[in-house]
């Protein structure tokens, strides 16, 4: 059996990173347009790079929580594929061992130059920080208005699912909102977020709980 999951922010944040769409637009106090777009970088290099730096930072502090581990324990049944739309690596950490990014990494940089010129990264990211091409480092995520390359190998995993987990996000960004659609028609869908931005349906099963409560007990209920 395939299980194909898709996490947001929400999986992370009893891990204690914050979601994007909290309150007031605002992530972690910044103007997202600023801090994660060609634009924002082209106009401020450094202040996009010390964004990162922080967020890496934290990161580094973190842990996963109960319901990361919960994902990597449904391996022990099915094929588990998460898809995932968070730059941290909190699965990875929980020990899920088929993980697809997105919207990138943030332990990872790459070149200006070679956007496939991609190297690991656990340090802060200052200017001057060169690839072999003397081209500036830049954090290896996908910002708005830039092309999401792995949406096409995730949506080739999505067609395959027998069940599809969701999980902790606003299903407000595109393309990776649309995933959904790509599932075949008898395929389960398991929708956990305490807030759901859709309903539920014959097809949708809502489970309206924080992920490190829903999604341990939804994984105890599969494996049985
Ligand atoms: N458990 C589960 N879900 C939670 C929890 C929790 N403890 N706390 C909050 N949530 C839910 C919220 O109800 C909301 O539906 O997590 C979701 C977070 O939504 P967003 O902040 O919009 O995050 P996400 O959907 O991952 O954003 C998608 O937008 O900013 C970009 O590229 C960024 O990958 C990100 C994308």
């Amino acid at each position: 059996m395939e299980v194909v999951v898709l996490t947001g922010a929400g999986i992370s944040a009893e891990s204690g990173i914050k979601t994007f769409r909290d309150a007031d637009g605002l992530w972690e106090g910044h103007d997202v347009m600023e801090v994660a777009t060609p634009e924002g970088w082209k106009k401020n290099t450094e202040k996009v790079l010390e964004f990162y730096n922080q967020r890496r930072r934290q990161l580094l502090q973190v842990e996963p929580n109960a319901a990361h581990y919960a994902l990597s324990a449904l391996e022990e049944k099915f094929n588990v594929n998460i898809i995932t739309q968070n730059v941290d690596d909190l699965h990875e950490r929980a020990g899920s061992s088929k993980v697809l990014h997105l919207h990138g990494e943030l332990l990872k940089v790459r070149s200006c130059f070679d956007e496939d010129l991609v190297l690991d990264w656990k340090k802060d990211l200052n200017i001057g920080d060169f690839c072999e091409h003397n081209s500036q480092l830049r954090p290896h995520v996908v910002w708005f208005g830039e092309a999401v390359p792995m949406f096409s190998p995730a949506s080739e995993i999505t067609e395959k699912a027998d069940i599809l987990l969701i999980i902790g996000t606003s299903m407000q960004v595109y393309p990776a909102a649309a995933l959904m659609d790509f599932v075949k028609e008898d395929t389960k869908i398991y929708f956990i977020d305490p807030d759901p931005a859709i309903a539920s349906s014959s097809r949708v099963k809502i489970i309206k709980e924080k992920a490190s409560v829903g999604v341990p007990k939804l994984v105890e209920d599969l494996l049985k």
